[in-house]
């Protein structure tokens, strides 16, 4: 009775947004190579990834990494029905956006000051206000924009994060022009209890459809806040192939949620998810592959299933 308790107030289907091309290699201390890159966006669709953040249109001396952005863009295979994002900065990252033919860009701001000035060089404010030549412009030459707010579950550099401050940039964004505002735990210091808080707080000033959790796995509570945002109604989750990842300008931040162990728990639940899980475990093994060493993701290291009987 308590199962059918708890099932019965879970959504059927959810959407997995796949950041490890941008997220996870944005970290990577190796070089990966552009063909690698692409090698893993195809692995990741082939098995039924539909949204993916493929790369950043950000500054190459901030983040190297990402420099062949605009390459990637090129050279993949563009499917029906996958929506294509790059993370941008600026409105030169909208030009480079724009050129590149991705379907979304995805803007960032953070919920405390500090990490938002390592991270864009900027005050909140004034990142605020460099979203204005973005957000309107993109939207109008029909791009759709996804927001992220940072930290909002502490800050590497400021520790416990007031909610209320992600949440007035959460409003803000969508105000702007975002369909859709993923709240980000950075550095993966989340648990249950603040989670319910933080949603809570956001669901009583914004549709739950326009949040998304981005939840970094750092202290392994990822799956237990996927859990709290189940429960409260949040149906798009974001994830990392293999736990591929972390944030450049983030001490400590480990990998986003494996996307398997993400996919692995919902199926469990009975709740759709559209991928297949074999092939997004193919998937991690390339994402390992390419970087060239282990990846944390517990499905991935375990495998989908035990193959004892
Ligand atoms: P700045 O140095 O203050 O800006 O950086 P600037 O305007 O003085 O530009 C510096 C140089 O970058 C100039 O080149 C510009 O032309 C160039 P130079 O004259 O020195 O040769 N530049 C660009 N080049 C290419 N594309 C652009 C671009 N813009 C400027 N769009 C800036 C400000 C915002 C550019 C910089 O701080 C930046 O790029 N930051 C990005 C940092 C980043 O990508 N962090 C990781 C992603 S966020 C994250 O991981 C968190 C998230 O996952 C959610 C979560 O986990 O919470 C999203
Ligand atoms: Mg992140």
């Amino acid at each position: 009775m308590e199962d059918m308790a708890i099932a019965s107030k879970l959504p059927t289907r959810v959407s997995v947004y796949e950041v490890s091309p941008r997220d996870g290699l944005q970290n990577e201390s190796a070089q990966v190579a552009t063909h690698a890159k692409v090698r893993l966006i195809d692995a990741l669709l082939d098995a039924g990834i539909a949204r993916i953040e493929v790369g950043s249109f950000v500054a190459q001396k901030w983040v190297p990494q990402m420099a062949d952005a605009d390459e990637v863009c090129r050279m993949i295979d563009r499917r029906p029905g996958v929506t294509y994002a790059g993370l941008c900065p600026n409105a030169r990252g909208l030009d480079r956006a724009l050129a590149a033919k991705v379907d979304e860009i995805a803007v960032f701001v953070s919920a405390s000051e500090t990490h938002n000035a390592k991270n864009i060089n900027k005050t909140i404010a004034q990142t605020l206000k460099a979203f204005e030549p973005v957000i309107g412009p993109a939207v109008e030459q029909g791009l759709k924009v996804r927001g992220y707010v940072s930290t909002m579950w502490g800050c590497p550099y400021e520790g416990d994060v007031d909610p209320s401050r992600g949440l007035e940039l959460a409003k803000h964004l969508i105000g702007a022009g975002c369909y859709q505002v993923s709240l980000g735990d950075t550095i993966g210091v989340g648990t249950p209890v603040q989670t319910q808080r933080i949603l809570d707080l956001c669901a009583a000033d914004l549709p739950l459809e326009q949040i998304a959790l981005h939840l970094h796995d750092t202290r392994g509570t990822a799956l237990a806040n996927v859990l709290i945002g189940l429960q409260g109604g949040i149906t798009t989750f974001d994830a990392s192939v293999a736990g591929l990842g972390g944030c450049p300008y983030a001490p400590g931040a480990a990998g986003n949620l494996a996307t398997e162990d993400l996919v692995y728990t919902l199926h469990g639940m009975g709740i759709e998810t559209g991928i297949d899980l074999e092939k997004l475990w193919q998937a991690g093994q390339v994402a390992e592959a390419i970087v060239g060493r282990e990846l944390p993701g517990k499905v991935h290291r375990a495998g989908v299933r035990s193959l004892e009987k």
